[in-house]
């Protein structure tokens, strides 16, 4: 089954072609990230803008890329309805005049084309880039679940029971700042700018245990018996080891970038690898996913791996998708497509920014 997948829901415009789940046959992605740069976040009117202007060109090289002699000679609306089974859209949540964009791109394509929608919560289908190249369904399925499903990205920090690969139950998020905030708010303390959890990650690569001098930052509810996460106290922490250490410490500013992004990592990753642990101990899984934005951290990854083989539980599987497929992307809204998704009619598909996603699906 071939899916033509959108998502617009912030400042990315993405488009790909799925097949059954797992196979990217084409894909395209254009982002107006570096536009917002320089007013310190994403500028909601001009992502919007952006999506208006990048949407059909990205539908139409996707679907050129994936047919290229047909393409010669035949429409791109002709090509989706010869080759395509089905649409599947971000609906929520995100920003409302960026999602719109996708919605009614996809809504009004399905419409002349007579192929059925599927509308995608986008925090869902984070997990599913999973799903592509590195986990082979058909060869390991009962090795991987029941799992646990960590996504962790800008807006999120999200804990997901899966019995099976279609099915998602919500268990825990955090109560205040997502992971990804954290690592955003953190590293322009540090006079990052706006390059946030890349930038903490590269400087903390430097660090070199030799200063004498060490800061502790507090590690958020890890002790706590829910599988809720706290990050909001983190940006404070920062603020008074910072003025500590600038006044008793001669360092260098970089090398007090290296030590702050250091610990800050440690914390971030330190919470979300127990408190992840934990939950797979208690749901009795068969793997760990980790998805979203942060799930590109190498660190993070390194230390999922490591505690996992330390523990009682060391049989448990580890799965993070390929660095690229951990921020936003159209892939991983067509695998979720397929394994998750529910055709619905275009008529009832509505962009909703705030879809929840404390929900369960399939079960
Ligand atoms: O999933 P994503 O692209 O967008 C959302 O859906 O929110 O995630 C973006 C987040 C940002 O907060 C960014 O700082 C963080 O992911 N991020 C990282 C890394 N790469 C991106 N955090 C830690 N280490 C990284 N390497
Ligand atoms: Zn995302």
């Amino acid at each position: 089954m071939k899916i033509l997948a959108i998502e617009s829901s912030f400042d990315e415009t993405a488009v790909a072609i799925v097949e059954d789940g797992t196979q990217v046959i084409s894909s395209t992605l254009s982002s107006s990230a570096q536009l917002h740069r320089k007013f310190g976040g994403v500028l909601p009117e001009l992502a919007a803008r952006k999506q208006v202007e990048f949407i059909l060109p990205i539908v139409k090289e996707t679907i050129e890329k994936a047919f290229v002699e047909e393409s010669k000679s035949t429409s791109i609306l002709q090509l989706i309805e010869e080759h395509i089974d089905a649409i599947a859209v971000t609906v929520g949540p995100g920003l409302i005049g960026s999602l719109l964009v996708g919605v009614e791109a996809a809504k009004t394509t399905a419409l002349v084309t007579h192929k059925p929608i599927i509308p995608i919560n986008h925090v869902h289908a984070h997990i599913y880039a999973n799903f592509i190249d590195t986990i082979s369904f058909t060869d390991h399925l009962s090795e991987i679940f029941p799992a646990i499903a960590l996504v962790v990205s800008g807006g999120h920090t999200e804990l997901f029971y899966m019995e099976n690969e279609k099915s998602l139950k919500w268990l825990a998020g955090t109560i205040d700042d997502a992971a990804g905030e954290a690592f955003d708010k953190t590293a322009r303390l540090l006079g990052f700018e706006n390059r946030g959890g890349i930038a903490i990650e590269e400087a903390a690569t430097n660090y070199r245990d030799t200063n004498s001098f060490k800061i502790r930052l507090p590690r958020p509810l890890l002790h706590n018996d829910t599988f809720n996460f706290s990050f909001s106290g983190l940006k404070t922490a920062v603020i008074r080891e910072w003025k500590k250490y600038s006044s008793e410490q001669q360092n260098t500013l970089k090398e007090q970038q290296i030590i702050f992004a250091h610990e800050i990592q440690e914390t971030i990753t330190d919470v979300l690898v127990a408190k992840t642990l934990n939950a797979a101990i208690q749901f009795n899984a068969q793997s760990i996913l980790i998805s979203g934005g942060v799930a590109a951290n190498q660190c993070l990854r390194d230390k999922f791996l490591t505690i996992i083989e330390k523990s009682d539980h060391s049989f448990l599987k580890f799965y993070a998708p390929k660095k690229e497929l951990c921020t936003d992307n159209a892939i991983s809204i067509g695998s979720a497509a397929y394994f998750l998704g529910k055709q619905e009619d275009w008529h009832t598909i509505t962009a909703t920014p705030n879809l929840p996603v404390e929900t369960s699906t399939n079960l």
